[in-house]
């Protein structure tokens, strides 16, 4: 992508995540630049940016908004800070992109939603699973399929332990693989069935005493036209398996691990050579550019906050649903 102007960027938290998000905008010089890094760690922020050649590390967002040579936030940071976060930077007249999920509750990206709609700026969630090739393939084929009756998606994965501090003080009551894991499916289930589900189910365990929060989820989604979808939610499951199959009256479409597309048991579109399973650069880098060219007014395929408001409503629905043990009705 080669836009007139690449979008300056400041890329918050250098942790786990921040090296996919900055690589993908170092490797598009014609759609971003890295102008700067920012990391409540300055050591970290400092090294980061050294090792990416941004020009400026930061310890906070405060110090990053007075650069001007910064337009846009591409935020990397744990969930419970999301909210705050983006509402700090959209208020300060920049472009946002956070990380999934958008925020730690239906409240939070509600606030965020007004930030960005008072602002007029882009609000776009690192939904990065929706950026693969095969998913736009299918996508982009869905009338040759035929008609579409349900979803059955699962996103299955090990994870020995809290892969960040934050996730082992996660309470059962802000969730766990529900938002981590969920707003990946679920936000696969919206793209195609449409955001509103009518009726929301889920069940939810703790199989393993690492985390105090759900590892393991199940939800039923009934949507209006008498269409229905099942994800399945958990950090327990060795090989790692994520398969969505999209059932429709004359074929069966499958997604393997958001690369590989099967129409009726025949592969109709192979992965990108050197992709591997969890983090591809593929993901980054096309969420990247479709949040550029969203900046810059163009059409993209970036989750804007719209349809983030609604996957974190869904959420915190199944969320709802698996703590009072009740299907949770939702009125749009
Ligand atoms: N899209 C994906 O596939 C994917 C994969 C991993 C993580 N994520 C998401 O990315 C986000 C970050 O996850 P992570 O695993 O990289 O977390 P992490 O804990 O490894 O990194 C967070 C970083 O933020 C910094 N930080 C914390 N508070 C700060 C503040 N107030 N100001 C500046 N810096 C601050 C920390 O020092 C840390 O370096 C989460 O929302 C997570 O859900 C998405």
């Amino acid at each position: 992508m080669n836009l007139d102007v690449p979008v300056g960027t400041a890329v918050v938290g250098c942790g786990r995540v921040s090296d996919a998000h900055i690589g993908a905008i170092t490797s598009q010089p014609g759609a971003g630049k890295l102008v700067a890094v920012v990391d409540q760690n300055l050591d970290l922020a400092r090294a980061t940016a050294e090792r990416w050649g941004a020009k400026y590390a930061f310890g906070s967002i405060e110090e990053a908004l007075r650069e001007p040579e910064v337009e846009a936030f591409d935020l990397c940071l744990p969930n419970h800070l999301h909210a705050s976060a983006t509402v700090q930077c959209l208020d300060g007249g920049r472009h946002v992109l956070v990380e999934k999920p958008m925020a730690d509750d239906y409240k939070g990206a509600v606030e965020m939603a007004k930030a960005a709609d008072a602002a007029g700026k882009v609000l776009a969630i690192g939904q990065s699973r929706r950026h693969g090739s095969a998913i736009r393939y299918v996508q982009d084929h869905m009338r040759e399929f035929g008609s579409l009756r349900a979803i059955q998606a699962s996103f299955c994965m090990y994870w020995p332990g809290p892969q960040a501090p934050w996730w082992a003080e996660r309470t059962p009551e802000e969730g766990l693989v529900l938002g981590l894991l969920g707003s990946h499916t679920i936000d696969f289930v919206q793209m195609i069935l449409g955001p509103h589900p009518i009726r929301v189910h889920a069940e939810a365990t703790r199989l393993r005493d690492c985390w105090k929060a759900e590892d393991e989820a199940m939800i039923l989604l009934r949507y209006p036209d008498n269409k229905m979808a099942t994800v399945h939610l958990s950090y327990n499951q060795q090989p790692f398996f994520e398969r969505y199959y999209l059932l429709f009256d004359k074929s069966i479409v499958e997604v393997r691990d958001v690369n590989t597309v099967l129409v009726n048991d025949e592969v109709v579109f192979k992965p990108v050579e050197g992709a591997t399973l969890l983090v591809t650069n593929e993901l980054f880098k096309n969420q990247f550019a479709e949040f550029a060219a969203a900046c810059r007014g163009l059409p993209n395929r970036s989750a804007l906050h719209p349809h983030g408001v609604a996957l974190m409503r869904v959420i915190d629905a199944a969320l709802e649903s698996s703590l009072k043990n009740q299907t949770v009705n939702l009125d749009w």
